[in-house]
């Protein structure tokens, strides 16, 4: 028998209802925020990524998914930002409407080892509002992802939230890491020694327990950020206090990705344990130009949507639906029955009937395995007196009604 990939996950009938209202939430308050769906494809340049995320993360270096094919190299994508970013400008949505504002739901794959919340196939709810440098956008997106998390039914999450500065406040903090850090190079793991020479700000996210104590000793501020990158700070933190957003200033906040700047923030839950991100985003005012387009900015943020499912445990109940089980017995019976689901169906009634010519009992059996609210049973002296008996299987009742009246009364 085949088994599915590592690190992939079959989503099960029993779990989409909670993943369908997940979707339907999301897709609510993106339209409050006035956010318009964008479907990217799932193949892409794998150059886009190396270009976008930066050729020494994780995620280029170790993560990819890559296809070869004759002289194109195509990648899964591991992310929604640089493909959107891609998209706006292939599509001219820079010149059609400038400040656009997109959200994504969809799976995103990246190659790591598998553990609990770490998968190679899991998958984003997003968004990206692209033509804009506004503090109060910022402060839009950390408030649109509270309110998702709000409507999703989450709590005891934590906003964390710094500043990257612009390229040159981003390259001062680089460089006073590396003096701080060059001193302590031989202590650090064989991955942060390599980001030391490269990208020594991955150094700050590295996971190893050494390298966090190492980091959590240096003096890390926001003394690199130029005036006009700490009076953006100074208003996005303004604004979410205007809303009442709570928020933690971490000094070593860097997100793993080289496109950000400025704003970059995640979303924290007690849940998770070590992998307990359930949302990340930030600022990225060089993407669009980095990619061919003008000097636009840009900020969004993705939901992991298998965290959100371990951050809210039962909470994301399915809401109970209504369905309708007809049992029939006998053949004449049968027939009228084909017509009754029929005609309940064009009426908006979601209903199901058994298909393996079970008894009685078995039928029932199997109305209550599927949920049903209500039986309806029509057998041959029901069907002779043109009624049908209903069922309620949450109080054990039941009555006789008119086969004419029955779209009436199920209505109701
Ligand atoms: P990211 O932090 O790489 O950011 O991913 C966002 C979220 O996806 C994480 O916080 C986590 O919840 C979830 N996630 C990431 N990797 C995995 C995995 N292997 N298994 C399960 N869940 C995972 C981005 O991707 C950026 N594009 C976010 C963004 C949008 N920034 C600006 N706009």
């Amino acid at each position: 028998m085949f088994k599915r990939v590592p690190g992939t996950k079959d989503i099960l009938p029993n779990e989409t209802p909670s993943w369908q209202r997940i979707e339907t939430e999301a897709r609510k308050v993106f339209s409050l925020y006035n956010y318009q769906e964008i479907r990217t494809p799932i193949i892409e340049d794998a150059a886009l990524f190396n270009r976008t995320l930066g050729a020494t993360t994780e995620i280029v270096q170790k993560q990819m998914f890559i296809i070869h094919n004759q002289e194109d190299t195509y990648a899964l994508r591991p992310e929604g930002t640089a493909s959107i970013v891609r998209s706006y400008l292939e599509n001219s949505l820079d010149k059609t409407s400038g400040f656009t504002k997109l959200y994504y739901i969809g799976p995103m794959f990246r190659l790591e080892r598998p553990q609990k919340g770490r998968l190679r196939q899991f998958h984003h709810i997003g968004c990206e509002a692209i033509g804009s440098q506004d503090a109060a956008l910022d402060v839009e997106v950390i408030a649109l992802a509270s309110q998702l998390l709000e409507n999703f039914g989450i709590t005891g999450y934590k906003i964390i939230l710094n500043s990257l500065g612009c390229l040159k406040d981003k390259q001062a903090l680089s460089s006073e890491l590396e003096k701080n850090l060059s001193e302590k190079s031989k202590e650090l793991c064989c991955d942060c020694q390599e980001r030391l020479k490269k990208n020594v700000l991955r150094v700050l996210d590295c996971k190893n327990e050494k390298c966090r104590l190492i980091v959590k000793e240096l003096s890390v501020n926001q003394s690199h950020l130029c005036p006009d990158c700490l009076s953006h700070f100074e208003e996005v933190k303004k604004g979410l206090k205007l809303l009442n957003i709570p928020f933690e200033i971490q000094d070593h906040l860097v997100r793993g990705l080289d496109y950000y700047n400025r704003t970059v923030f995640e979303i924290t839950h007690s849940n998770l344990g070590s992998q307990d991100a359930i949302a990340a985003g930030g600022r990225y005012n060089n993407l669009v130009r980095e990619l061919g387009g003008p000097e636009l900015g840009g900020i969004g943020f993705a939901f992991g949507v298998e965290r959100l499912f371990l951050a809210a445990g039962e909470r994301v109940a399915n809401s109970q639906k209504k369905l309708i089980y007809l049992i029939t017995l006998g053949e004449a019976a049968k027939e009228t029955g084909i017509k009754i689901l029929n005609q309940l169906r064009k009426n908006n009634i979601a209903c199901d009937t058994d298909y393996l010519s079970k008894s009685l009992k078995g039928a029932l059996r199997a109305a209550n395995d599927a949920a049903a609210n209500l039986v309806l049973i029509l057998g041959d002296d029901e069907l002779k007196n043109n009624i049908i008996t209903l069922k309620d299987m949450s109080q054990s009742t039941q009555k006789e009604v008119k086969l004419e009246d029955l779209v009436e009364e199920l209505k109701c």
